[in-house]
């Protein structure tokens, strides 16, 4: 059976860009392969340092996958820093890695641009943690969206050059994975690209947002004043909604709404409104499951103990051979 690792930050609540980019290929993929979906709580301390928030984040992130239909019983779901053997392969990685290549990476670059007070050495080197997490347990594959992609490459650079450098053909050469071949891009509400919960809040559907919210959200949406002739390119907001709601409306009521777009006769309060409908029939059994599991942290707990628990094993048994493989030995 085939190995899966992935991983989500607990810097916040995780909203339908997320669902649909990550969760919802772990939640398939979680009935076919050998799955560990953890949370990242290292990684998030390369930009939100203090743990008060990030607990409470790594609670809502766990009781968010759960709410989505992981399963403890079928994935191995923990959190990161409940296995330092993580931070031990990643510390030998990071002798593999150039200094110049992290620096080249664009994710690295973005954060310097966005925050220059805050450059620290995690930040360059979280592409080696990431491979850490993924090759710790030897996986096959990583589903994540498509602005991973380029840590992906990476992960498989320092697997081949472990490889390479100690003779052996140990570690696999995990692949970026998605379920089928159309990848649902999920936009803001706000005319951008990209739901992002750093952009705007507003511009963001959580899975934990009650259906009030997430009516007034999606009625907030940015909208223009329409066509003003027949078949006429989407602007970005307009397409947005479009593709929003592609993700959660049925086929027949997102064909409706192009018809009337190409005919200038669209009414985008209707279709805001028909929107809201949709994504709460999507979003409302999902936010009863989070209520129901916020409040029970004895089985958060739990859960969290038994994956972290089912994690070590293979974590333990890499760190081994890897350390074998080194010629470090404990005397
Ligand atoms: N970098 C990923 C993100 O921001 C999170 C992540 C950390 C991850 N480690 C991982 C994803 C390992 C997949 C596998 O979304």
């Amino acid at each position: 059976m085939e190995t899966v690792v992935s991983g989500i930050r607990p810097t916040g609540f995780l909203h339908l860009g997320n669902y649909f980019g990550a969760l919802r290929n772990f939640i398939k993929m979680q009935n076919e392969a050998n799955c560990f979906f953890f949370i990242a709580d290292y990684h998030s301390l390369t930009t939100h340092p203090k743990a008060s928030e990030l607990n409470m984040h790594i609670k809502n992130v766990l009781v968010d996958y759960l709410a989505s239909g992981l399963d403890p019983e079928k994935s191995t779901l923990y959190v990161q820093s409940d296995l330092p053997e993580t931070a031990e392969l990643y510390l030998l990685f990071n002798m593999l890695a150039y200094m110049g290549e992290l620096q080249r990476v664009s994710s690295f670059k973005e954060k310097v641009r966005r925050h220059p007070d805050n450059v620290n050495a995690g930040l360059l080197t979280y592409p080696v943690l990431q491979a850490a997490d993924i090759l710790i347990h030897n996986a096959d594959k990583v589903p994540v969206g498509k602005d991973q992609e380029q840590h992906l490459e990476m992960t498989r650079d320092f697997a081949q050059r472990f490889n390479h450098t100690y003779e052996i053909e140990y570690f696999k050469l995990p692949v970026a994975y998605n379920f089928g071949n159309e990848l649902v891009k999920i936009p803001g509400l706000d005319g951008s690209t990209k739901m992002s919960k750093s952009d705007n809040e507003a511009s963001c559907v959580y899975l934990s947002d009650d259906p009030e919210t997430v009516r007034k959200k999606v009625m907030k949406a940015v909208t223009d004043s329409g066509p003003t002739e027949p078949n006429q390119e989407k602007p970005q907001a307009i397409e947005n909604i479009f593709q929003l709601m592609k993700a959660v409306s049925a086929p027949e009521t997102l064909q409706f709404f192009e018809e009337q777009y190409n005919l200038c006769q669209i009414r985008y309060g209707d279709m805001k409104k028909q929107l809201a409908v949709d994504m709460i029939a999507f979003t409302a059994p999902i936010y009863e499951k989070i209520l129901e599991l916020r409040s029970n942290d004895d089985y958060l707990r739990k859960v969290a103990k038994q994956g972290a628990e089912k994690a070590r094993e293979s974590a333990v048994k890499t760190v081994r051979e890897v350390r074998e493989i080194i010629g470090l030995r404990s005397l």
